[in-house]
């Protein structure tokens, strides 16, 4: 019997306007990540560095079948911004520009800092829109002075306009880099776009500052992605306000550390149905982020987004014999002398062939920042790219760079892998090639 293949490589392209002229990244918080990524653009830019953990300027994506051999850089195969057009600026009520705040977080050594320091010190930081009771450790003061909420809206989009301006960008994106918000949860204030513009103006206590550059961001068209666990654009005005605006969101909280690690081990220990008893995450960190997050009102805020890992990834409700019962624990202890490096443990108890025990132990010393500035690069390349397809609303295909991905109602995806495939398989078919399904045919 003969055996028909029949291989179908194209399908329709999607119209993507060209990554033409110079792509501005705006970041509120310039910190320890926000330095991070500017001076390792700047470097990158300027020794040729690689920008080692950036899937948008190292990751292949392969194209068809394996026998094609069609495997190009992402980078050549979707038209995103080139690192020689981005431009950086960025709000912070402490940091008066990234120079200070890469010395003061202390990621990166002298001798890196030092070749950059003119160009570091040149990105300033604009006045923040800052409320201490958001977040109680810091005492800002490079703060504007509006203390309207609506008025500080329109403050950010003057400052969005004249940075846009003044560095000659043609698209810009937003990518909230600043300190975790205190916990909190959706109220009636952000039921609809009406509410939260009546809100702003009644200086409502719901509205956090994030929710406030969310708004002025998606307001002057520019895509918004949230770093950190904060309620800012996973609320109904919001995702409203970017269809209505036909920008794109995503969030939230960038996947670095321990929960990159749970989100890399639990995929297997599932594939191959061993079952999950215990998992304890402990981490030591010191930096201004570990500080922040030392007020159990911003703890809470970033326990809640690491929490809801697991189940997702387990999927309890299908296999409750194995993944039922799990006891699961996170922990943060703010530790000064460990700055930026933090360490992770994780203790995993779990069971295999007739319920006999077993134990994972993980030791992970790792840097924050380090694998927190190539999301921010990818993050902002790609929602650009996405705006420039077309695209607004929740970007679920980017859930691979977040700990809580915003999701549609089927909810959120966390198995890494998965997010992989999706990503890479909206990329193809937006560039009018075929998912990759690895089945048996391709
Ligand atoms: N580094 C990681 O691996 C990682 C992973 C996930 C999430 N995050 C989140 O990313 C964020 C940044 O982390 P970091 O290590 O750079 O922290 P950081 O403390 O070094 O920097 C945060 C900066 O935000 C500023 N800030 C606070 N409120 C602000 C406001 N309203 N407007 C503008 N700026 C404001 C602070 O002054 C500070 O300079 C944190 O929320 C953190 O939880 C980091």
């Amino acid at each position: 019997m003969k055996v028909i293949r029949i291989v179908q490589s194209m399908t329709d392209a999607r119209t993507i306007a060209p990554a033409s002229g110079r792509l501005g990244i705006l970041m509120p918080g310039l910190g320890a990540v926000a330095s991070t990524l500017i001076a390792g653009v700047m470097k990158a830019r300027s020794d040729g560095s690689d920008p080692i953990g950036s899937v948008s300027q190292m990751a292949h994506i392969r194209l068809g079948t394996r026998e094609e051999n069609r495997n190009p850089l992402i980078r050549e195969f979707v038209p995103l911004a080139d690192l020689n057009d981005l431009v950086f600026g960025g709000w912070d009520p402490l940091s008066p520009n990234a120079l200070e705040a890469a010395r003061t977080s202390g990621v990166m050594s002298d001798a890196d800092l030092a070749p950059l320091s003119g160009e570091l010190e040149g990105v300033v930081a604009m006045d923040a829109v800052f409320e201490q009771r958001w977040v109680s450790r810091i005492d800002g003061v490079r703060v504007k002075e509006e203390t309207n909420k609506f008025e500080q809206a329109e403050a950010l989009m003057a400052d969005i306009e004249r940075f846009r301006e003044e560095n000659q960008c043609d698209r810009l994106v937003m990518v909230w880099c600043a300190s975790t918000e205190a916990y909190q949860e959706a109220s009636d204030v952000h039921r609809s776009i009406d509410s939260f513009e009546a809100g702003l103006k009644d200086n409502d206590d719901n509205i956090s500052p994030s929710q406030i550059y969310a708004y002025a961001a998606l307001m002057s068209g520019v895509p918004f992605a949230n770093g950190a666990p904060n309620l800012t654009v996973d609320l109904p005005c919001i995702e409203e306000l970017a269809k209505r605006e036909g920008v794109p969101i995503a969030g939230k909280d960038f996947k670095t550390g321990q929960t990159l690690m749970k989100t890399l081990i639990s995929p297997g220990l599932k594939s191959r149905m061993l079952g999950v008893r215990g998992w304890y995450s402990t981490n030591i960190l010191g930096n201004r982020d570990g500080e922040v997050l030392d007020a159990p009102e911003n703890f809470l805020t970033k326990e809640t987004s690491k929490l809801g890992v697991l189940d997702t990834i387990l999927q309890p409700e299908t296999y409750p014999s194995l993944y039922g019962d799990i006891e699961h624990k996170v922990r943060i202890d703010y530790y000064p002398p460990r700055g930026d490096d933090k360490e992770g443990w994780d203790n995993i108890d779990i069971f295999g062939w007739l319920g006999y025990p077993m134990q994972i132990k993980i030791n992970f010393l790792c840097r924050d920042s380090i694998l927190a500035a190539p999301i921010v690069l990818d993050l902002a390349l790609f929602m650009d790219l996405a705006n420039r397809a077309g695209e607004s609303g929740i970007q679920e295909w980017l859930s691979f760079y977040f700990k809580a991905p915003q999701a549609g109602p089927a909810g959120p995806e966390h198995d890494i892998f998965i997010q992989q495939t999706k990503l890479k398989n909206t990329l193809r078919e937006w560039m009018g090639e075929q998912p990759v399904t690895h089945s048996e045919a391709g």
